[in-house]
């Protein structure tokens, strides 16, 4: 059971996790995984390409404390042979000021691979996975994710993943440490998955 569950979990709540993609598990964080995860969250060579660059042990035990009550954060940790390997993330987003907008349709999704594991599958299995679990299990309607421009691994692992390119804007996105900089954006609609889920091996 998850330790951060005790005090009880949201009622009708989907499961995407646990899952198994191959020899990765993918799982609701526990606290056991703070340090291990941290470890890596944390590393220049990771956080050059995240928005939020520093994590604290505090903030993390916070999230992931409120994922077994959200309707909304369905992140993951993917462990392979007892060891994390990367980071899942899986928002239900809704669009903001528009009247009569349906609630609850959106998801955006994105992913962290330990430095020491990439170049191995880890981020595209990820990929795929998040994108199965928010259509297969929430039942969601659009799924976007974005990348500084010039995170060519990412950009790569969302185009396995089979989505689509729709967004190159130029200086849209604030990073801390690195100032403005250019973004893509991909998405994928629910009905373009079955095929997206086939072609992902390519
Ligand atoms: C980018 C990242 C997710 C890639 O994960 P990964 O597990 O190494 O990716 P995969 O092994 O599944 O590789 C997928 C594809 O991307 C390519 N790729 C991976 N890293 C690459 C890089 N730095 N430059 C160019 N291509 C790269 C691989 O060659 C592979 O393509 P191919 O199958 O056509 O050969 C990972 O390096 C990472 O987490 N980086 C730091 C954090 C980050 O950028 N997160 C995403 C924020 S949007």
């Amino acid at each position: 059971m998850n330790a951060f569950a005790s005090t009880g979990t949201a009622t009708d709540r989907p499961a995407p996790w646990p899952t198994y993609v191959g020899d990765l598990l993918l799982r609701e964080p526990t606290a056991a995984d703070l340090e291990p995860v941290l470890a890596f969250r944390n590393d220049p060579a990771v956080n050059r390409f995240m928005v939020r660059t520093q994590v604290t042990a505090d903030e993390l035990r916070r999230e992931w404390a409120a994922i077994p009550h959200s309707d909304t954060d369905w992140s993951c940790l993917v462990e392979r042979e007892g060891d994390v390997v990367a980071m899942g993330f899986l928002d239900v987003v809704d669009a903001a000021g528009q009247p009569g907008h349906p609630a609850g349709t959106d998801g955006v999704i994105g992913y962290v691979v330990r430095p020491d594991a990439a170049g191995q599958g880890i981020g595209s299995a990820t990929a795929s996975a998040l994108l199965r679990a928010a259509f297969e299990v929430l039942g969601l309607r659009r799924v976007t994710a974005r990348a500084n421009a010039d995170n060519l691994g990412s950009a790569r692992v969302l185009e396995k993943a089979g989505m689509r390119r729709e967004r190159y804007a130029v200086q849209a996105l604030w990073q801390h440490e690195l100032g403005w900089l250019d973004e893509v954006e991909y998405a994928l609609l629910d009905h373009e998955w079955p095929q997206a889920s086939g072609a992902r091996a390519l």
